[in-house]
């Protein structure tokens, strides 16, 4: 069977080189006659930051109600799972933070030690920034860990423009063969 795909573009922007990877990625996908993967717009959500009221711990899920709960819905039934997101002063941006400080809901509900699906990462920049974006990677790899899944791979996509990402998309949804850091260890947590 097929495996089940969610992608989430975690760049505010609607038009930029993540929603152009992300476009790129469904359209590939469909003409691999892959089944069209679940995909989040951040752009389009409404995602309110954590506030650490540590109510998630006594409820299993986050009291707030929004966008985040079609997410998380999303993320339990996938298989496989693809961000692609600027990176902001080395991190990621204010919504995508956002968006993985809500999965503490998993922290208190994961089995760890349990198999972790894998995700992988397309990082988008415009480069000439000595910091590189390492705090993204990290972020994203805790977060994802008590979600249950492993952080497998990193394009980067650095001063390449919409033009590079949208090149480095079999390689990140895992249409080539070529993925970078594959299996690489993750931080559990
Ligand atoms: C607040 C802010 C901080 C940024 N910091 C960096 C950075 O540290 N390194 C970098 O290479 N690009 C940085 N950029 C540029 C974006 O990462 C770059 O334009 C990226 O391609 C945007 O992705 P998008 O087109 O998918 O929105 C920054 C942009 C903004 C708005």
């Amino acid at each position: 069977m097929a495996a089940e795909r969610t992608i989430i573009c975690a760049s505010p922007r609607p038009h930029g080189a993540c929603a152009t990877a992300t476009r790129e990625a469904r359209r590939l996908l469909a003409v691999a006659g892959e089944p069209a993967p679940r995909t989040f717009f951040l752009h389009e959500l409404d995602v309110a930051p954590c506030i650490g009221c540590d109510r998630c711990k006594q409820l299993g899920r986050c009291f707030m109600r929004d966008d985040m709960g079609r997410v998380i819905a999303a993320l339990d039934e996938t298989d496989v799972l693809c961000i692609a997101s600027p990176v902001y002063f080395a991190g990621p941006p204010a919504g995508y933070k956002a968006l993985l400080d809500r999965l503490q809901p998993y922290f208190w509900t994961f089995e760890r030690g349990g198999a972790r699906r894998p995700a992988h990462l397309l990082v988008s920049g415009a480069g000439g920034d000595p910091h590189g974006f390492d705090p993204l990677v990290v972020c994203t790899r805790s977060a994802l860990a008590v979600a249950g899944f492993r952080l497998a791979s990193v394009a980067s996509c650095i001063g390449t423009g919409a033009a590079g990402a949208r090149a480095a998309v079999p390689r990140w949804i895992g249409l080539g063969n070529d993925r970078e850091g594959e299996g690489s260890p993750h931080d559990g947590r």
